[in-house]
């Protein structure tokens, strides 16, 4: 792997006010590919603009995808990256969906290593926040003929990161979407492509003047049953059993969201990986058993959800407070992530 280092590192941002993708490191890892060569050498090069043409496949068609994933680094300065092996999975499989050329995961997951490690600096070491890391593909052929692109670029930006909502752990109100719809069975729904994001920017937007932080999908055959938020999978407590929509081929099999899963087992909670209606939400909610309700995501962590509105009607959830259960899986997954508490599950990949 070929390294060059910037001359002029950039100024650091206050890590106490980062938001959420606003500030990019010094550098990047770039990889292209071209059917004569294959994936070529990988290179770590200082962050800077790529030169595409505007006939180029991505910006056309949405021949893209993306992964994210998060470092951490504690106060002795050791760093690690959560469950990356899964992200370079997903980011696989999302390329078989959208026609692209698979990568070699063991060789980009030690690429990804040493930019960690070159970048070190940038990682806050507060607890809710961490270097976002957002490895991307794009098809890249000069060519308007609607087919897969023959190249590609491949890389990985990183971005210092806090809380992905301004409001950090308030809870959030979402908007439950009966008009618009995500993704059907059969779509990209499960993929981590861009024109999945492009497709929800007005769902969310009208949310949002409406007073929304986001929107609740539900299944484009019935709008009936619950998939996912945006940005985030999405969890209820109902009468004390935690429940989740079950991965179906059109929602995302969130990573985080297999890690709640997990941890929550572990620590002896019911849970439910099967269909939920928005009636059963709304009979729940009725009948005072609509307990606690929070999304799960990389950037998103876990994020408490205080208001669900369906057709008009609010549905409060816990007083639109944290509830203890939502309280005790934030704290037992970032302190794994964090390296505070041990890492039964085999999940933090050590970098340096
Ligand atoms: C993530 O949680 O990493 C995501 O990719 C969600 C969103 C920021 C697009």
């Amino acid at each position: 792997m070929k390294i060059t280092l910037t001359k002029n590192p950039k100024q650091k941002p206050d890590f106490n006010s980062l938001g959420f993708g606003k500030y990019f490191s010094d550098h990047m890892l770039v990889m292209d590919y071209t059917p004569e060569t294959g994936w070529q050498e990988m290179e770590i090069i200082p962050y800077d603009e790529f030169k595409l043409a505007p006939s180029t496949t991505v910006l056309h068609y949405a021949q893209g995808i993306f992964e994210g994933c998060k470092a951490y680094k504690n106060k002795e300065g050791k760093i690690t990256l959560f469950r990356p092996e899964e992200n370079f999975k997903r980011f696989n499989r999302s390329a078989e969906r959208l026609c692209m050329p698979t990568i070699d995961e063991d060789a980009v997951l030690e690429g990804l290593k040493k930019l960690v490690e070159i970048e070190s600096d940038w990682i806050p070491t507060d607890v809710g926040k961490a270097l976002y890391v957002r490895p991307t593909m794009i098809g890249t052929d000069p060519a308007l003929g609607v087919h897969a692109s023959h190249s590609y670029k491949f890389f990985i930006i990183l971005s210092p990161v806090g809380a992905y909502y301004a409001h950090g752990l308030t809870p959030t109100k979402i908007y439950i979407e009966d008009v618009y719809v995500r993704a059907a069975i059969g779509g990209t729904g499960e993929a981590k492509c861009m024109g999945n994001y492009a497709a929800s920017l007005k769902a969310g937007e009208e949310a949002n003047a409406k007073g929304f932080d986001q929107v609740l999908w539900l299944d484009a055959a019935e709008r009936k049953y619950a998939e996912e938020v945006g940005s985030m999978n999405i969890f209820f407590v109902i009468d004390g059993v935690v429940v989740t929509p079950a991965l179906n081929g059109s929602i995302l099999p969130g990573i985080t969201r297999k890690s709640a899963i997990t941890v929550l087992k572990d620590m002896g909670y019911k849970v439910e990986e099967r269909k939920v209606s928005v009636d059963e939400l709304i009979e729940a909610h009725k009948a005072g058993k609509l307990n606690e309700c929070f999304g799960t995501g990389t950037a998103a962590v876990i994020s408490p959800v205080g208001q669900l509105t369906y057709k008009g009607v609010d549905m409060i959830v816990n007083n639109g407070e944290m509830g203890e259960i939502t309280t005790k899986l934030y704290d037992a997954i970032t302190s794994i992530q964090m390296g505070k508490a041990e890492d039964k599950f085999g999940w933090v990949v050590k970098v340096n």
